[in-house]
């Protein structure tokens, strides 16, 4: 007899507020027979998930993870080869710094069919809700994505391609590292006084803005103390804040019940 045909959705849970998730995401979480979640993924999504769908919390914390890797993949595999519909929900975009080709790969491996579902990234969501374009005609022509994340504490990234004019960086994971980051960013030739801000829980009602300079935004940010993830923005961009942020400054919005947003803590 042949073994029944299990499938995994790789499935963007968008950056926080809950309502960024999309259509596609929804119908597939309310479809499945089991959820493999990460940490960073807005808790009412789980409520949309019918009850006795089994939940299986996958981790992932900034400095240790819950479940190695090597055993998320196998989970998927194993669940898959079982005949279940399995969606793999991760926080923003699965293939923005997110492992998603990571997990596929080993699913290739095993010849296990799937889907991805892309979701809204935080460098989308997080720009939106701060007020923070990441391109304008007047300011950047190109927008680069860089990960601050470090093996030994040290930022190692192509620094000529990083500090072009006209273009807006998004880092992520660049709390830890963002004195280095911001040190090495002058050093390689862009101004100190260049606009730079840091989003903590960004498109959620608990969204912090720390914006200043590339020469101040160490100092606010450890004045800030984030608990939450920190998103970073450099580039002439955010001085647009000052005119466009729009979701500090409107009235508490009321979610279809279930979606409340909540807080989140990123360590
Ligand atoms: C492991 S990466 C995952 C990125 C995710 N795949 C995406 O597309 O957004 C986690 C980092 O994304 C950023 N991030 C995710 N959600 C965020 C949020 N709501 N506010 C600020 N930064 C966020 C932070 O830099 C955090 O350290």
């Amino acid at each position: 007899m042949s073994e029944p045909a299990g499938k995994v959705y790789l499935v963007g849970a968008g950056p926080g507020d809950p309502e960024l998730l999309t259509l596609k995401a929804l119908r597939v979480l309310q479809d499945c027979d089991v959820v493999v979640h990460d940490r960073l993924i807005a808790p009412e999504l789980l409520d949309l998930v019918p009850e006795g769908v089994e939940r299986i919390f996958a981790g992932k914390r900034r400095d240790h993870h819950h479940l190695p890797q090597g055993d998320i993949n196998r989970v998927l595999v194993e669940q898959a080869r079982a005949g279940r519909r399995v969606v793999r929900l991760k926080g923003g975009d699965p293939f923005v710094f997110g492992r998603g080709g990571e997990e596929l790969e080993a699913l290739v491996e095993a010849g296990i069919p799937f889907e991805v579902v892309p979701g809204v990234s935080a460098a989308n969501g997080v720009g939106a809700y701060a007020g923070i374009p990441l391109t304008h005609r007047d300011h950047a022509q190109s927008v680069l994505f860089v990960t601050g994340h470090t093996k030994n504490g040290e930022p190692d990234l192509n620094w000529t391609a990083i500090c072009q004019p006209r273009q807006t960086i998004v880092i992520y994971m660049g709390l830890k590292p963002i004195r280095a980051l911001c040190e090495r960013l002058i050093r390689h030739g862009l101004p100190a006084h260049l606009p730079a801000a840091a989003i903590e829980n960004g498109t959620l009602p608990e969204q912090r803005v720390a914006s200043g300079t590339l020469a101040s935004l160490p100092d606010l940010l450890a004045e800030m103390a984030p608990d939450g993830p920190v998103l970073v923005i450099v580039g002439s961009v955010v001085s647009l804040r000052q005119e466009l942020s729009w979701f500090e400054r409107q009235e508490p919005r009321l979610l279809p019940t279930g979606l409340e947003a909540r807080g989140r803590r990123d360590h």
